[in-house]
């Protein structure tokens, strides 16, 4: 059954729950907590939350300047996957973009990552380029982009 999903800015109260998925996604390759801070003050920033029944179940953020956004990363809870939120995240993030005059989103993904793959091809990314050992030695990324 499908809950009640609302998508929303990130506040500062919200940063204990964001670090928590983010480490549940990411383990020790989790983005330090201080980033998360840092994109919260950042007014070029899109941060955006998924929630249901007042537990935040995702978030995606990203960075703009000038036409381009960089999408830094989107996170879903383990237990609320494969129920669309990634995809609302990302297009609500799209749609943020789009006012801010935003005409290109650029994005990194690790090439075996192929659930986010999967999910940015579902939405119209193109990958552009493999950059080696992005995410480390022998951990490859693709770049991939989307004009909006
Ligand atoms: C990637 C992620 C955000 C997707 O979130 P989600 O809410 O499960 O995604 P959705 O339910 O909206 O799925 C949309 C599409 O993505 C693809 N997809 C999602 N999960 C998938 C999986 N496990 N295997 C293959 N494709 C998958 C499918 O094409 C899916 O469409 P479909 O359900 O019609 O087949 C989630 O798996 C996640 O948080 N992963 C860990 C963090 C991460 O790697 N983030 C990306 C950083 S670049």
């Amino acid at each position: 059954m499908l809950e009640e999903v609302e998508i929303a800015f990130i506040s500062e109260n919200d940063l204990d729950e964001v670090y928590q998925i983010e480490i549940e996604c990411f383990g020790e390759d989790a983005y330090p907590r201080w980033v998360f801070r840092y994109l919260l003050e950042n007014s070029n920033s899109i941060f955006l939350k998924a929630s249901t029944n007042n537990l935040i179940v995702g978030f995606i953020v990203g960075i703009c300047s000038r036409r381009r956004c960089h999408l830094y990363t989107i996170d879903v809870r383990k237990a609320y996957r494969r129920r669309n939120i990634g995809s609302m995240l990302l297009e609500a993030f799209e749609r943020e973009a789009i006012k801010r005059n935003v005409e290109l989103v650029i994005l990194q993904v690790e090439v075996n990552n192929l659930p986010a793959l999967n999910l940015y091809l579902k939405r119209g990314y193109k990958i552009v380029k493999r950059i080696k050992n992005y995410y480390g030695l022998g951990r490859d990324a693709y770049e991939a982009c989307k004009n909006l």
